[in-house]
């Protein structure tokens, strides 16, 4: 059994709460498994694998990025998974992937309406727009699992010029599409490969 840090970052509280519930998933499998926001995670010599969670907000929020850059040394012989809450995510067919292993939860997932001629939308949800730059935070890590959970968007909760983006670019129709089931079993996979 591994001891494990789920660590996030959040812009609007969601994320925090997918993050609790894969450490639930974790502990009840026999891990221990602890949830630390991002700013808190600095000592990572504890753990034998380390999850980290993010929105995609202009890309997998930048305090994910960085915190996978700052510690690719000390990641890359641990067991590492990542995933990503998102309120909008194209699949482009024959669009050039890194060779990783995905779980995307097929409701958040679409096609683009002209493959050979993505509109902005398209082109900013695409799956390896996505992806691309949350690998190459740290290439020297190797996730075992990178997940795509259907996030919560609260235009409540938003700054204006946020509101416009999420609305213009990402088109995304406010609500709560979390799907607790599939974030549980994408917990419970990744335990039993710890
Ligand atoms: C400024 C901003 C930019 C966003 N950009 C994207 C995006 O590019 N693609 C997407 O699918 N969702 C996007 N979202 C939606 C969030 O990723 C989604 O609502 C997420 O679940 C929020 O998580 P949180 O509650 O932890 O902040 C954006 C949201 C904000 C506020």
């Amino acid at each position: 059994m591994s001891k494990i840090l789920i660590t996030y970052s959040t812009n609007s509280g969601s994320t925090a709460e997918v993050a609790a519930a894969i450490a639930a998933e974790l502990n009840q499998a026999g891990h221990t498994a602890e949830v630390k926001p991002i700013a808190q995670a600095a000592d990572l010599s504890a753990y034998d694998a380390v999850v980290i969670g993010a929105p995609m907000i202009f890309g997998w929020q930048a305090a994910a990025r960085s915190f996978l850059k700052r510690h690719a040394a000390e990641l890359a012989p641990k067991k590492v998974a990542l995933f990503a809450c998102a309120m909008r995510l194209t699949r482009v067919p024959a669009e050039p992937l890194p060779a990783v292993p995905l779980m995307l939860d097929p409701n958040l997932v679409s096609e683009p309406l002209k493959p050979g001629s993505l509109t902005l939308k398209e082109r900013f949800t695409s799956l390896g727009y996505y992806l691309k730059p949350m690998l190459a935070a740290a290439p020297s890590v190797r996730p075992l699992s990178v997940a795509f959970f259907n996030g919560q968007l609260d235009m409540r909760r938003l700054k204006w010029w946020q509101a416009a983006f999420v609305m213009i670019v990402v088109q995304a129709v406010p609500g709560d599409y979390r799907d607790w089931e599939y974030i549980r079993a994408w917990a419970k996979a990744v335990g039993e490969r710890l």
